[in-house]
Protein backbone atom coordinates (compact mmCIF):
# COMPACT_ATOMS: atom_id res chain seq x y z
CA UNK A 1 0.00 0.00 0.00
CA UNK A 2 2.96 2.46 0.74
CA UNK A 3 5.12 1.39 -1.68
CA UNK A 4 2.38 1.74 -4.31
CA UNK A 5 1.94 5.41 -3.18
CA UNK A 6 5.18 5.79 -2.69
CA UNK A 7 5.83 5.19 -6.34
CA UNK A 8 3.10 7.34 -7.66
CA UNK A 9 4.48 10.07 -6.10
CA UNK A 10 7.78 9.18 -7.80
CA UNK A 11 5.76 9.35 -11.13
CA UNK A 12 4.12 12.43 -10.29
CA UNK A 13 7.29 14.36 -9.08
CA UNK A 14 9.14 13.30 -12.29
CA UNK A 15 6.36 14.54 -14.72
CA UNK A 16 6.37 17.94 -12.80
CA UNK A 17 9.64 18.56 -12.95
CA UNK A 18 10.55 16.61 -16.30
CA UNK A 19 7.32 17.05 -18.53
CA UNK A 20 5.84 20.34 -19.84
CA UNK A 21 2.24 21.69 -17.96
CA UNK A 22 -0.63 22.29 -19.24
CA UNK A 23 -3.15 24.56 -17.80
CA UNK A 24 -6.94 24.13 -17.27
CA UNK A 25 -7.90 27.54 -17.57
CA UNK A 26 -6.78 29.63 -20.01
CA UNK A 27 -3.70 32.13 -19.78
CA UNK A 28 -4.70 35.60 -18.11
CA UNK A 29 -2.75 37.35 -21.18
CA UNK A 30 -4.68 35.32 -23.87
CA UNK A 31 -6.47 38.58 -25.27
CA UNK A 32 -3.42 40.29 -25.35
CA UNK A 33 -1.00 40.40 -28.73
CA UNK A 34 2.32 38.77 -28.33
CA UNK A 35 3.90 41.41 -30.79
CA UNK A 36 5.66 42.63 -27.73
CA UNK A 37 8.81 44.92 -28.49
CA UNK A 38 10.67 44.33 -25.60
CA UNK A 39 14.60 45.28 -25.38
CA UNK A 40 16.60 42.32 -24.87
CA UNK A 41 17.67 43.24 -20.97
CA UNK A 42 13.68 43.72 -20.08
CA UNK A 43 13.36 40.03 -21.39
CA UNK A 44 16.31 39.11 -19.90
CA UNK A 45 14.86 40.61 -16.30
CA UNK A 46 11.57 39.02 -16.83
CA UNK A 47 12.38 35.63 -17.34
CA UNK A 48 14.35 35.58 -15.16
CA UNK A 49 11.86 36.96 -13.03
CA UNK A 50 9.49 34.19 -14.19
CA UNK A 51 11.97 31.63 -13.40
CA UNK A 52 11.74 32.51 -9.88
CA UNK A 53 8.18 32.05 -10.04
CA UNK A 54 8.51 29.25 -11.95
CA UNK A 55 10.57 27.45 -9.27
CA UNK A 56 7.81 28.81 -6.64
CA UNK A 57 5.08 26.61 -8.19
CA UNK A 58 7.39 23.27 -8.18
CA UNK A 59 7.53 24.30 -4.38
CA UNK A 60 3.70 24.24 -4.14
CA UNK A 61 3.16 21.45 -6.17
CA UNK A 62 5.22 19.71 -3.85
CA UNK A 63 4.25 21.47 -0.67
CA UNK A 64 0.70 20.42 -1.54
CA UNK A 65 1.65 16.73 -2.27
CA UNK A 66 3.73 16.37 0.78
CA UNK A 67 0.38 17.91 2.66
CA UNK A 68 -1.95 15.42 1.41
CA UNK A 69 0.71 12.91 2.26
CA UNK A 70 -0.67 12.48 5.59
CA UNK A 71 -3.76 14.26 5.71
CA UNK A 72 -7.05 12.14 6.64
CA UNK A 73 -9.56 14.79 6.74
CA UNK A 74 -11.66 14.53 3.16
CA UNK A 75 -12.72 18.32 3.27
CA UNK A 76 -8.85 19.83 3.73
CA UNK A 77 -8.10 16.88 1.10
CA UNK A 78 -10.41 18.81 -1.79
CA UNK A 79 -9.33 22.10 -0.68
CA UNK A 80 -5.98 20.93 -1.20
CA UNK A 81 -6.47 19.30 -4.23
CA UNK A 82 -8.08 22.17 -5.84
CA UNK A 83 -5.65 24.72 -4.85
CA UNK A 84 -2.82 22.11 -6.19
CA UNK A 85 -4.79 22.08 -9.16
CA UNK A 86 -4.89 25.37 -9.53
CA UNK A 87 -0.83 25.99 -8.59
CA UNK A 88 -0.49 23.70 -11.82
CA UNK A 89 -1.87 26.49 -13.92
CA UNK A 90 0.28 28.74 -12.66
CA UNK A 91 3.36 26.27 -13.20
CA UNK A 92 2.44 26.21 -17.37
CA UNK A 93 1.72 29.54 -17.31
CA UNK A 94 4.83 30.59 -16.18
CA UNK A 95 6.84 27.59 -17.93
CA UNK A 96 5.57 29.15 -21.19
CA UNK A 97 5.93 32.63 -20.56
CA UNK A 98 9.55 31.89 -19.83
CA UNK A 99 10.06 30.34 -23.39
CA UNK A 100 8.47 32.93 -24.84
CA UNK A 101 11.32 35.30 -22.99
CA UNK A 102 14.06 32.96 -24.46
CA UNK A 103 14.34 31.86 -20.53
CA UNK A 104 14.97 28.84 -18.91
CA UNK A 105 13.74 27.25 -15.75
CA UNK A 106 15.95 26.83 -12.66
CA UNK A 107 18.06 23.55 -12.48
CA UNK A 108 17.50 23.73 -8.68
CA UNK A 109 14.20 22.80 -9.55
CA UNK A 110 14.14 19.19 -8.73
CA UNK A 111 16.35 19.94 -4.81
CA UNK A 112 13.62 22.48 -4.37
CA UNK A 113 10.69 19.74 -5.38
CA UNK A 114 12.35 16.98 -2.77
CA UNK A 115 12.24 19.68 0.10
CA UNK A 116 9.20 20.92 -0.39
CA UNK A 117 7.44 17.85 -0.31
CA UNK A 118 9.49 16.41 2.92
CA UNK A 119 8.47 19.59 4.55
CA UNK A 120 4.83 19.31 3.81
CA UNK A 121 4.47 16.02 4.54
CA UNK A 122 5.88 17.03 8.31
CA UNK A 123 3.13 19.74 8.45
CA UNK A 124 0.46 17.04 7.67
CA UNK A 125 1.52 14.39 10.51
CA UNK A 126 2.07 17.16 13.12
CA UNK A 127 -1.57 18.80 13.46
CA UNK A 128 -4.10 19.41 10.78
CA UNK A 129 -4.14 23.74 12.02
CA UNK A 130 -0.80 23.52 11.52
CA UNK A 131 -0.66 22.05 8.79
CA UNK A 132 -3.29 24.65 7.31
CA UNK A 133 -1.19 27.50 9.09
CA UNK A 134 1.58 26.84 7.31
CA UNK A 135 -0.04 26.78 3.76
CA UNK A 136 -2.05 29.84 5.00
CA UNK A 137 1.54 31.66 5.71
CA UNK A 138 3.46 30.60 2.85
CA UNK A 139 0.71 31.86 0.10
CA UNK A 140 0.45 34.80 2.27
CA UNK A 141 4.70 34.88 1.14
CA UNK A 142 4.00 33.75 -2.04
CA UNK A 143 1.38 36.70 -2.61
CA UNK A 144 3.84 39.83 -1.32
CA UNK A 145 6.64 38.33 -3.09
CA UNK A 146 4.39 38.65 -6.24
CA UNK A 147 3.31 42.31 -5.54
CA UNK A 148 7.03 42.90 -5.59
CA UNK A 149 7.74 41.62 -8.60
CA UNK A 150 4.62 43.05 -10.14
CA UNK A 151 6.38 46.58 -9.20
CA UNK A 152 10.09 45.18 -10.73
CA UNK A 153 8.04 44.89 -14.32
CA UNK A 154 8.52 47.11 -16.73
CA UNK A 155 5.23 48.72 -18.30
CA UNK A 156 5.35 47.48 -21.51
CA UNK A 157 5.37 43.48 -20.89
CA UNK A 158 1.49 43.38 -20.19
CA UNK A 159 1.79 39.89 -20.62
CA UNK A 160 3.40 38.74 -17.69
CA UNK A 161 1.67 41.40 -16.01
CA UNK A 162 -1.74 39.73 -16.46
CA UNK A 163 -0.21 36.26 -15.55
CA UNK A 164 1.22 37.38 -12.42
CA UNK A 165 -1.98 39.17 -11.37
CA UNK A 166 -4.10 36.39 -11.84
CA UNK A 167 -1.57 34.43 -9.69
CA UNK A 168 -2.28 36.77 -7.10
CA UNK A 169 -5.38 37.00 -7.02
CA UNK A 170 -5.45 32.95 -6.80
CA UNK A 171 -2.68 32.43 -4.25
CA UNK A 172 -4.92 35.19 -1.87
CA UNK A 173 -7.65 33.11 -2.11
CA UNK A 174 -5.54 29.70 -1.41
CA UNK A 175 -4.83 31.79 1.81
CA UNK A 176 -8.42 32.53 2.97
CA UNK A 177 -9.48 29.30 1.90
CA UNK A 178 -6.55 27.72 4.35
CA UNK A 179 -7.62 29.86 6.79
CA UNK A 180 -11.61 29.22 6.72
CA UNK A 181 -10.98 25.54 6.93
CA UNK A 182 -9.37 26.48 10.38
CA UNK A 183 -5.54 27.89 9.52
CA UNK A 184 -3.90 28.35 13.20
CA UNK A 185 -1.76 31.66 13.00
CA UNK A 186 2.04 29.99 12.72
CA UNK A 187 4.73 31.25 15.96
CA UNK A 188 6.08 34.33 15.10
CA UNK A 189 10.20 32.44 14.57
CA UNK A 190 8.88 29.44 11.67
CA UNK A 191 7.51 32.81 10.09
CA UNK A 192 10.60 34.53 10.07
CA UNK A 193 12.52 30.86 9.33
CA UNK A 194 10.03 30.30 6.20
CA UNK A 195 10.85 34.02 5.55
CA UNK A 196 14.62 33.33 5.42
CA UNK A 197 14.12 30.25 3.52
CA UNK A 198 11.99 32.03 0.51
CA UNK A 199 14.71 34.56 0.57
CA UNK A 200 17.18 31.86 -0.32
CA UNK A 201 15.31 30.01 -3.00
CA UNK A 202 14.35 33.04 -4.77
CA UNK A 203 17.64 34.94 -4.56
CA UNK A 204 19.52 31.55 -6.52
CA UNK A 205 16.60 30.52 -8.59
CA UNK A 206 17.15 34.13 -9.88
CA UNK A 207 20.48 33.35 -10.99
CA UNK A 208 20.19 29.85 -11.74
FE1 LIG B 1 0.80 29.48 -7.45
FE1 LIG C 1 -1.23 29.09 -4.06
Amino acid sequence: MYIDKFIDEIEVGLKILFSPSSSKRPRPDKKISNAENLSPEVKKKHAKLMRVNHSGEICAQALYRGQLLFNKDKVIEKSLQKAAGEEIDHLAWCEERIDELSGKTSVLNPILYLGSIGIGGIASIIDKKYNLGFLAETEKQVSSHLDKHLDELSKYDVKTKKILEQMRLDEHQHEISAKELGATELPKPIKKVMGITSKIMTTLTYKI
